[in-house]
């Protein structure tokens, strides 16, 4: 039986799906990329704005005109908009199956019986905001750590899970709603599956949680935060790089986690942390714990410790009440940040959400969009001012593979174009043998963009 898998939204649902691709295979299931020749057709969805639920929305009447002359097609939706619409997805003429994210262990065996049978199934976690239990924990760790995680698409990566679900509450988010409470997965499994990426040739770790930064374990004793997590990852033979996503903005282990990434070579100079707006109202409004002026004290201390870090953020525009001048505070505080790049998005009301039900969506499209225009072009003028240092330096890279855009290969040889990534995440395009894919490799900066070095190798 061949599976054809799509995946919507962030690195968790991309791991997720990875776990998913793993178990399958290992249940006799094939993986095809064509929909055409595939038995089954699985979604992994993400419901963080509307527009990515629109998507797949768009994609299930597809695939309703497909079943008319296929309607053996078994079409699954897992992930976060299983979890939100549950039974309302599960009426869609196109749907057998809807799984939320903590049910996926289930997914094999879910195929099967749809395969046999031709009912339509659901499986999602009914009081999602009710502490997870611990069997179910149990089965989520025995899943996680059964499968492979390694990121087939970029050779030598992987991401690692260093915790589920999401107790912040912002009144915009939907995750906690999706994917509900935080857990922290215990310390020894977390550096165990390191141990075994890095035997399978793994370089690069990306530890994964909502707001990663916030992790703790008791065990035995000992208290674990992310920093001792890094120093353990660090002294895993074969990994040469570790990041974490995402950050949120706290004191709390913030310098523990400054001080290893400054004293381990291992650990990337980067740091993704969110601001969503430069107004203490709208931060208010929010439930973001903090106001513009003590976040860009964090990004000095952040400096102090790791002068040269580079730090990315995410806004959001026309959150509900968001004036002019709440906007123009948030254009100050992206100039202030020095941003190595900055992710931008519209509001997008999401149901259920405190904003959703006690705000109104007040700015205009048109609004949204220009502020979104404004913010870009000063985050592009940053970006091109900070990648400008970049350049004649000599730096490492991990190389990603070959280029997307068949450039011209202007260096006389018959090299083709590759693109690694610094320990800054900048993209750097440079000429080099294919063999490289997954290696590090030195390169000098010849030219820059705001967010793509050039170079050549060394
Ligand atoms: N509307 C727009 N953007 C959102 N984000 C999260 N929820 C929403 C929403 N309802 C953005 C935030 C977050 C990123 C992953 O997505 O900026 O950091
Ligand atoms: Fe990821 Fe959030 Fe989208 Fe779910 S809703 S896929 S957790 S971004």
């Amino acid at each position: 039986m061949k599976v054809c898998l799509q995946t919507y939204g962030c690195q968790m649902n991309k791991l997720d799906s990875a776990l998913v691709s793993s178990a399958l295979t290992d249940a006799g299931f094939s993986l095809t990329q064509s929909v055409k020749e595939a038995d089954v057709i699985l979604i992994n969805t993400c419901s963080v704005r509307e527009h990515a639920e629109q998507r797949v929305i768009s994609q299930l009447g597809h695939l309703k005109h497909i079943k008319k002359n296929k309607p053996n097609l078994v079409v699954a939706v897992i992930g976060c908009m299983a979890q939100r619409l549950g039974n309302k997805l599960l009426e869609h003429e196109a749907v057998n199956i809807v799984c939320g994210p903590t049910q996926i262990p289930q997914i094999a065996d879910l195929l099967k019986q749809a395969l046999e049978k031709n009912e339509k199934r659901l499986a999602v976690t009914e009081k999602i905001l009710q502490k997870t239990s611990e069997s179910q924990n149990q089965t989520l760790e025995t899943f996680e750590s059964t499968y492979g995680v390694e990121d087939k698409q970029i050779p030598s990566q992987a991401f690692v899970r260093a915790m589920r679900g999401c107790n912040n509450f912002c009144t915009y988010c939907i995750v906690p709603y999706v994917r509900g409470p935080e857990v922290c997965r215990p310390p020894e499994v977390i550096i165990e599956q390191i141990k075994k990426l890095a035997s399978e040739g793994i370089k690069q770790v990306t530890l994964l949680g909502q707001t990663v930064n916030s992790y703790k374990y008791k065990k035995d004793g000992r208290s674990w935060c992310l920093a001792d997590l890094l120093d353990a990852a660090a002294g895993v033979e074969g990994i040469e790089w570790l990041r974490f996503v995402t950050s949120y903005p706290s004191e709390e282990f913030f310098d523990d986690i400054m001080q290893v990434m400054a004293a381990s070579p291992k650990v990337c100079n980067y740091l993704h942390l969110p601001a969503q707006s430069g107004s203490d109202k709208i931060l208010r409004a929010m439930n973001r714990h903090y106001t513009a002026a003590w976040y860009l004290e964090l990004l000095d201390k952040a400096r102090a410790i790791v002068p040269d870090i580079a730090i990315a953020g995410d806004f959001i525009v026309g959150f509900p009440g968001e004036t002019e001048e709440d906007f123009q505070a948030t254009v100050d505080l992206l100039k202030k940040a020095r941003y190595r790049n900055s992710f931008i998005f519209k509001y997008s009301p999401r149901p259920g959400t405190t904003a959703d039900k006690k705000l109104q969506d007040t700015v205009p499209a048109d609004i949204k969009q220009k502020r979104i225009a404004t913010l870009l072009e000063v985050q592009e003028e940053m970006s091109g001012q900070l990648s400008r240092d970049y350049l004649g330096k000599q730096v490492k890279v991990l190389v990603e593979g070959l280029s997307k855009k068949s450039h011209i290969n202007t260096a006389g040889d018959n090299n083709p174009q590759l693109v690694g990534r610094t320990d800054t995440d900048y993209i750097v395009v440079f000429n080099g043998p294919a063999s490289l894919t997954g290696h590090f490799a030195k390169v000098k900066i010849t030219k820059t963009s705001p967010l793509t070095l050039f170079a050549e190798l060394l």
